[in-house]
């Protein structure tokens, strides 16, 4: 059973806290401060309530290595800033030493101190009993917030639940509310909008978002193997030849169910990718040869504004073209602008269409924007996350 932090006494007692401050660096500082804003509420309450804090994250994939670059030193500054106090860096290439286990002897009640990079050590990712041990002999209890890991089992977020009291993170919670239990009996109409590369990535995704929601809407680069597969030419567009069977499977399916199945009515293209290509608007059925589609079109939007304003349920993972250049961005904002329009939950799930809403300005009209690329993909599949298996099984 998954229990509440709010449930534990924290006065004076060592809190272990995994979060994920897995965040992109540029020139060794932060650039991307996003995860570490959302796991403030935890923070901030494991503080009041007098707790010695220790924070533990990976970043990147060092495999199992030192490696200088991937130091979390410049994660602590920047949440220091955030708090405006010290944060302890714990640097220790091996994580946990003897000597690091004396030097949090000295902590003392609303301190917060920040773990090496787990994954300077092999044993985290093998989900090793003995490190998972010499975590938990650090504290005396243990709290994930680390939802973008949780799809991970390793030392840090399942074995060392066995060792000590666990307990979600408010983040983490959040995180499971909108990506799982609100999608469990969603108020409808319910409505998903897949993006993003390719369908051979999201299979399960579609197969299992078809038994639950009234419309599927697929736009991006996915949705040209939709088009082709329904006899469409999509000129110099790329095509996951070996998966259109796949997809005619999938609009098969969607009538079985009944699901409303909605592609693109029109696209921008353009000859190539790059800020300089002439881009141009076309009606899917007339998409010249030399053309390669980049976006949705205006007419898309407007038919995808009208099958969703009633929606009460939204969930969005995918962006609706190359947004990362301003002329084939139009389709990516103007969607995030429809959602932050309408009255019921926006829940976006993971990766780019995460940074399309960011970019958008719009992401404050969002219900919940996920802090999880893989993991929130995953529980969208209907999975069940190693981690949260961990904090349910944990018996102590
Ligand atoms: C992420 O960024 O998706 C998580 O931090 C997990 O990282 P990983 O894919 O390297 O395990």
């Amino acid at each position: 059973m998954i229990k509440n932090l709010k449930d534990y006494d924290f006065k004076n007692k060592t809190a272990l806290v995994r979060v994920d401050f897995n965040v992109p660096l540029k020139n060794g500082k932060v650039a991307g401060d996003d995860r570490i804003v959302k796991s403030l509420p935890t923070i901030k309450y494991l503080k009041d309530a007098g707790a010695k804090i220790i924070l533990m994250s990976h970043l990147g994939r060092p495999k199992g290595k030192y490696n200088k670059d991937l130091s979390l030193k410049a994660v602590a500054q920047r949440l220091g800033k955030l708090l405006g106090e010290d944060i302890l860096f714990l640097e220790d290439q091996k994580v946990v030493s003897d000597d690091l286990k004396e030097r949090v002897k000295s902590l003392k009640g609303g301190q917060i101190a920040l773990l090496e990079n787990l994954r300077f050590v092999p044993e985290e990712e093998k989900n090793d009993p003995d490190f998972a041990k010499n975590l938990a002999s650090l504290a005396d209890v243990y709290i994930n917030d680390a939802f973008g890991t949780a799809h991970r089992a390793h030392a840090s977020n399942s074995e060392v639940t066995k060792y000590l009291p666990s307990f979600p993170g408010f983040l983490l919670e959040k995180e499971i509310k909108y990506l799982k239990d609100s999608l469990e009996n969603p108020e409808r109409p319910f409505v998903a909008i897949l993006g993003g590369s390719k369908v051979s990535d999201k299979i399960e995704l579609i197969k299992n978002l078809l038994n639950k929601v009234d419309k599927l809407i697929i736009v991006g680069a996915m949705a040209i193997n939709f088009l082709k597969a329904e006899g469409i030419e999509v000129g110099t567009s790329l095509v996951e030849e070996d998966k259109l069977d796949l997809a005619r499977e999938l609009i098969s399916l969607s009538k079985d169910k009944k699901v409303k199945l909605i592609l693109p009515l029109d696209v921008v293209t353009a000859k190539g990718i790059s800020e300089e290509a002439q881009s141009a608007v076309f009606e899917i059925h007339k998409i010249p040869k030399d053309q390669m589609i980049l976006d949705i079109g205006p007419k898309t939007l407007e038919n995808l504004k009208e099958e969703l304003k009633d929606a009460n349920t939204v969930v969005w993972n995918g962006p609706c073209g190359v947004f990362e250049i301003e002329q084939f961005a139009k389709g990516t904002m103007g969607l995030a602008k429809i959602l932050g329009e309408i009255k019921g939950l926006t829940i976006v799930g993971g990766g780019d269409s995460v940074s399309a809403v960011e970019k958008s300005g719009l992401a404050e009209k969002f219900t919940h924007i996920s802090t999880g690329g893989g993991a929130s993909l995953e529980l969208l599949e209907g999975k069940e996350l190693p981690a949260l298996k961990a904090l349910g099984d944990s018996e102590k």
